[in-house]
Formats: structure tokens, sequence, C-alpha cells
């Protein structure tokens, strides 16, 4: 399972990264609105600075939402960085850009993905990502996993190569639910990357191995 962190912060995504279990980031427009990133360039500088920090693939999303202004701008966006993954919204004119992309080599994401058969259009297409936001789902009272668990369904049934990018994670029981279903991707804050960490018992036994070792020494 592949670990995405679901951000802009540069030092989050350093820290993310020394743990060594970064595969790769993704952000939005709310993301980088969040971390003060605003106009073209600065947005354009900023996805370069992250490509710097991380080894995997970097998701960079259009603004444009029809069909020749999200080629084009995908294509700038592409053209930053051999990391940089094109991030198009599940439209239909997105789409139709995405299997432009997929026909000329250039890895996506598609993004606000709700639905099976939005993931089914997004495989068609051929995406590289599909992201289901398991969260936003919760947030309306409807199970995001199991909206991953049929994906993974269909997605194997037909053995389509797209990979399920569980989005919108907002805790560590997405990630391990997610990681039972088979998601292929998780993306999620550093929170829900840091927290599989603690456990309780492995703070108490480190503590107790370091006082006995004291004992001795
Ligand atoms: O990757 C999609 C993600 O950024 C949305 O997360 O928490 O805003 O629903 P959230």
């Amino acid at each position: 399972m592949k670990f995405f962190i679901d951000t802009a912060n540069l030092d989050q995504i350093k820290e993310a990264q020394e743990l060594g279990i970064l595969d790769g980031v993704t952000t939005n427009p709310s993301l980088m609105a969040k971390e003060g990133i605003t106009g073209r360039d600065n947005i354009i500088n900023h996805y370069k600075a992250i490509c710097e920090i991380v080894d995997g693939d970097v998701s960079a999303e259009v603004i444009a939402t029809d069909f020749e202004g999200i080629v084009k701008e995908g294509e700038e966006l592409a053209a930053l960085h051999s990391q940089i993954v094109v991030k198009v919204p599940m439209i239909k004119d997105g789409v139709k850009a995405i299997k432009y992309f997929s026909d000329k080599g250039i890895k996506t994401n598609c993004t606000l993905v709700f639905s099976v058969g939005q993931a089914l259009l997004a495989a068609k297409a051929g995406a590289t990502y599909v992201s289901p936001f398991i969260g936003r789902l919760d947030d309306i009272s409807t199970d995001g996993l199991n909206l991953i668990n049929d994906i993974r369904l269909v997605y194997d049934n037909y053995a389509f190569e797209t990979q399920i990018l569980a989005a919108s994670v907002r805790h560590t029981m997405h990630v391990i639910d997610c990681a039972r279903i088979g998601a292929d991707v998780m993306t999620g804050p550093l929170s829900s990357i840091v927290g599989l960490l603690k456990h309780p018992l492995t703070d108490i036994g480190l503590e107790k191995f370091l006082a006995d070792y004291r004992k001795g020494n």
C-alpha cells in the first residue's frame, strides 16, 4: 500500500519523507490556499519545491473545467517535473481529458469521485489513480469505506490497472480499513500517518526495558 500525504505544507511533507515511508503527495486548491500559496507563479514554484522533497508522485490539480483548458493546463503542469501527476475533476470534460492524457502517457489522478460509476468511467478513460473521498462521504452519513470496497470489486472483476487512491482520509482507522480492503494508495494528513506509530504498550514496554537496563549499568 502506498502512503501519500495530503497537504501543501512543506514542513509536514519533509517530516513524512524523513520517516522513510512516503510514496507521494496530493494537493488541491484548498490545501494550497491553506498554506497561503496563491497566484499561478507561486503555485507552480510550490509544486516544484514539493517535487524536490519527495521521490514519488505529486498530484497537481487543474483549475480549468473545459476540455481545451484542462489539456493546456495539464500539459503545462506535467512539463514542470517528471513526478507530476495531473489531477482532473470527475466531470464530462475531465473524463475526455483523462483519456487524452492517458493516450499521451501523462499520469492522471481523477479527483472528486463519490460513486462506483464515476470510478468505472475514470478507469475506462485510463486514469492512473482514482480518488474516492471517503471522509466526505462519512460526513454525510454514507459509509466511505463501502465505496472503496465496491471499487476494488469492480476493478478486480476486469483487471483495471487504475490505482484506487483512498482520499479524504481523516484518521488512522481509515488507513487501516483501507489497507484491509486493499486500496492501492491512501492519502491523508500527517496525523493519520504518524498516528499509526502509537500504542501505549510500546511506550510502557520501552520504559521498562530502559529502566531494567539502567539497573544493571
Ligand atoms: O485528497 C482529497 C482531500 O484533500 C479532501 O480531504 O479532508 O478536505 O475531505 P478533506
